[in-house]
């Protein structure tokens, strides 16, 4: 094998993800105390917004900058290269989550044993159902009175769309909690319950009808073990890794990621099933992580937090061959060449500049306004990666410049802004009106904050009575050119001039799919891959 594809080979890039509050945080946390990239938990910081800071902008700025610090973290775990991406927990930042799934190769869904499936597990599902991505399951909290795990199976594969398969299965449950059975090698591991340190004790038994099974957790729970199991045998397959790898099947798995237990098995078969840098489709063809060239795209964006520095970290994920620094790499959307002096990975908390990285690696790169959401590097081949999605915002408000001296300088903050990706802009085809769309009332105001602070401008924002964005493309030029009239008030363009209609309401959206029947009204822009490509 040559080096280059060691390299990848050995590479594993995924993200965690769940509602907030299910564990991600601690799940993350505990992964690179395993790894070892860590040596005693609660080193990684939460990166959350919490509720209350809504009006707290130091709070919004001190949580951006752990968010740049905890973006990715690379650690090693049984031979492999392991790349976790964080995402964003809070709904408002929904959207940041939804593109960094655009950069990993699979993910690990955390549900909390208590609360089940919630309403952003089943959002951030839709997102990997529709991309295939390989997910695995993680059933956090057992250490509390939870609900029973088979009936947490039931509800899994009917709100996600998903069948799954146990892995692993949890002896008891809250305090009498006791630790989980690996059910893929029939084996066990007993750990002592710790907050911050990996127990060295473990107690391995390999087969259930051992009598210090027994000894250990008693005579209920075995029995209560042995029947489960007898039970998870009967009504699941056996695992099939080409499922997984499609997207098709979850392997699950049970624990609780504050007291250690279920981790390593989760890690084991992770560093095991979970796929390597995949092939990634571009509107020229698709790219094999392989090629001996490079290629990578930039998928999120992050300012720099001091306003006197106006440099922005691009965070790009390498799809093929090998990045090299002091290198030039041809930017397709602008048409020139770039070299970079100081590209960094990212180490578990530490940032390091990189001589080289390889097909599933993300760097970032620093960058003085030349990247969007999306952007292509490549050797020289004039190709786009595809399946940078915006979504659909759900709130609209209309930007309203508070100070017409300062028109510049708020043109140029609400584009780097949305080029960052914090909201979408929808400029009006006639007369430049501008609304903003979110999905989140938290980002008007870290938008606001930002323009004054950032780019000296002042802007307020008029609610909008909205229901959605829809990006429309038709084969029917005349109905098109008959709807863009008519609709004329309501027809946006976006940062990427396609053209969009703001339907006031369901019912609006709905007598226009029924009338302009020729129209296609998507809801999220990756309707060019979908499109194209997917079927
Ligand atoms: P998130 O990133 O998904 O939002 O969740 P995070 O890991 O921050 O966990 C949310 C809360 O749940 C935290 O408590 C955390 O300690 C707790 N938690 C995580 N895993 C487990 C577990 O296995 N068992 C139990 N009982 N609790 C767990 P918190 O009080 O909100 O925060 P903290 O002050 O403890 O950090």
């Amino acid at each position: 094998m040559s080096k280059l594809n060691k390299e990848i080979s050995k590479r594993k890039t995924f993200a965690i993800i769940s509602h907030p509050d299910a564990g991600k945080t601690t799940l993350t946390e505990k992964f690179l105390l395993f790894g070892g990239a860590i040596q005693t938990a609660g080193a990684v910081k939460s990166n959350k917004i919490k509720k209350t800071a809504t009006s707290d902008f130091m709070e919004i700025e001190r949580q951006r900058g752990i968010s740049v610090a905890t973006s990715v973290m690379t650690f090693e775990y049984g031979g492999k290269l392991i790349n976790i991406l964080d995402t964003p927990g809070h709904k408002d930042f929904a959207e940041d989550t939804y593109r960094t799934l655009s950069a990993v190769d699979s993910v690990v869904l955390v549900i909390d044993c208590v609360k089940g499936v919630e309403a952003q597990t089943e959002r951030l599902m839709e997102v990997c159902r529709m991309r295939n991505t390989p997910v695995m399951v993680f059933i956090n909290k057992l250490d509390m009175e939870g609900r029973d795990p088979f009936e947490l199976l039931d509800e899994l594969e009917e709100k996600l769309n998903i069948k799954v398969r146990p892995l692993s299965w949890p002896i008891n449950i809250g305090k009498r909690f006791q630790g989980v059975y690996k059910l893929y090698d029939h084996s066990l591991n007993l750990f002592k319950a710790n907050q911050t340190k990996i127990e060295d004790d473990i107690t391995e038994i390999k087969d259930l009808n051992d009598p210090r099974l027994v000894a250990e957790i008693g005579e209920d729970d075995a029995v209560q073990l042995q029947e489960d199991v007898e039970l998870i045998e009967g009504v699941y397959d056996e695992f099939d890794i080409d499922k997984y790898r499609s997207g098709a099947l979850a392997p699950v798995f049970f624990g609780s990621a504050l007291y250690n237990f279920g981790i390593r098995e989760v890690l084991e078969k992770f560093v095991e099933i979970a796929p390597e840098p995949e092939s990634r489709d571009s509107d020229l063809r698709e790219v094999s992580p392989n090629e001996s060239k490079f290629t990578g795209f930039v998928f999120k964006i992050h300012a720099n937090l001091d306003p006197r520095h106006r440099d922005r970290i691009a965070f790009l994920r390498v799809c093929s061959g090998q990045f090299e620094r002091n290198t030039f790499y041809q930017h397709v959307r602008l048409g020139k060449k770039f070299k970079f002096s100081n590209p960094v990975n990212f180490m578990a908390q530490s940032k390091n500049i990189v001589e080289e990285a390889y097909a599933g690696d993300v760097i970032g790169l620093y960058d003085t306004g030349n990247f969007k959401i999306g952007d292509t590097l490549t050797e020289g081949e004039q190709l786009n990666f595809r399946g940078i999605p915006s979504f659909s915002p759900e709130i609209f408000r209309e930007l309203i410049n508070k100070d017409p001296m300062k028109s510049k300088q708020l043109d140029k903050g609400i584009r780097q802004l949305t080029e960052e990706g914090v909201a979408q802009l929808f400029v009006k085809e006639l007369g430049n009106k501008k609304v903003v769309g979110t999905v989140g009332n938290l980002q008007f105001d870290v938008i606001q904050y930002r323009l004054e602070h950032e780019y000296g401008a002042a802007c307020i924002f008029e609610p909008m009575s909205m229901h959605k964005a829809c990006w429309i493309t038709s084969d029917d030029k005349d109905q098109l050119n008959d709807f863009t009239r008519i609709k004329s008030n309501f027809i946006y363009l976006d940062k990427d001039q396609n053209k969009v209609f703001l339907a006031e309401s369901a019912w609006v959206l709905k007598s226009a799919q029924e009338t302009y029947d020729k129209i296609k009204f998507h809801f999220t822009s990756e309707f060019k891959l979908a499109s194209a490509s997917k079927n």
